[in-house]
């Protein structure tokens, strides 16, 4: 059974999608670690509810990026992560990281990329960018990640609507609802290697 290791940093509300769409036989794999960057990560007590791995290893106690990197990559080989998907993930991957994972780490960004996302654009910030720029369609993207912030080739979007009294608030709920629909599927594709990858280009074979 294939391992995946999750990365989190907040209300794991994503994590829980995964965890149930493998208890509904929708992931043919199992999730054999969950870490979070932050203590109070309530991702860490959906982990440990269901009786998976679950540790914080905490940015604020590592000296840089590499060393707190490196201690997440030994996480992940000690518990036999073979693919890592980043679950509301607010810290950067070392380029150590990214190349020894290459093509099997996987994001969910709550924009349709390249738009309002890059450094910065995160949680609440995102969807208020939107409203203040005024556009009329937003939505969630799964994509790769490679070395860069939200620049890896994309694997899933799907737009949502933005509504005129729509507050940042009320548009997160809307895309967190269709990040929960649209991550679960990129692993489940994922682990069964019916992703490929030719430059920025990504092949799907559902
Ligand atoms: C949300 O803003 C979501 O859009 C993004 O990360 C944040 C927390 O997600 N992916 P989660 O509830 O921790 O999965």
């Amino acid at each position: 059974m294939k391992g995946i290791g999750v990365l989190i940093s907040g209300g794991g509300t994503n994590l829980q999608a995964i965890m149930d769409a493998i208890d509904q036989g929708r992931i043919p794999a199992r999730i054999n670690v969950v870490i979070s960057d932050r203590p109070d990560a309530y991702g860490l007590v959906r982990a440990e509810k269901r009786g998976i791995p679950a540790f914080c290893i905490n940015r604020k106690q590592y000296a840089d990026s590499y060393a707190f990197n490196r201690a997440i990559l030994e996480k992940l080989k000690e518990y036999k992560a073979e693919y890592v998907v980043l679950a509301g993930y607010l810290s950067i991957l070392s380029p150590e990281l990214v190349e020894c994972y290459r093509n099997r780490i996987i994001n969910i960004h709550p924009s349709l990329i390249p738009a309002f996302c890059g450094m910065g654009f995160y949680g609440h910030k995102v969807h208020q960018a939107v409203l203040d720029y005024g556009a009329r369609l937003t939505g969630a993207t799964v994509h790769f990640v490679d070395e860069g912030a939200d620049t890896g080739p994309i694997i899933f979007q799907k737009s949502v609507e933005v509504m005129p009294d729509d507050t940042a608030e009320t548009l997160s709920q809307r895309v967190l609802k269709v990040e929960h629909e649209i991550l679960p599927r990129a692993v489940a594709l994922l682990v069964q290697d019916k992703i490929k990858v030719s430059g920025r280009k990504v092949i799907i074979e559902e």
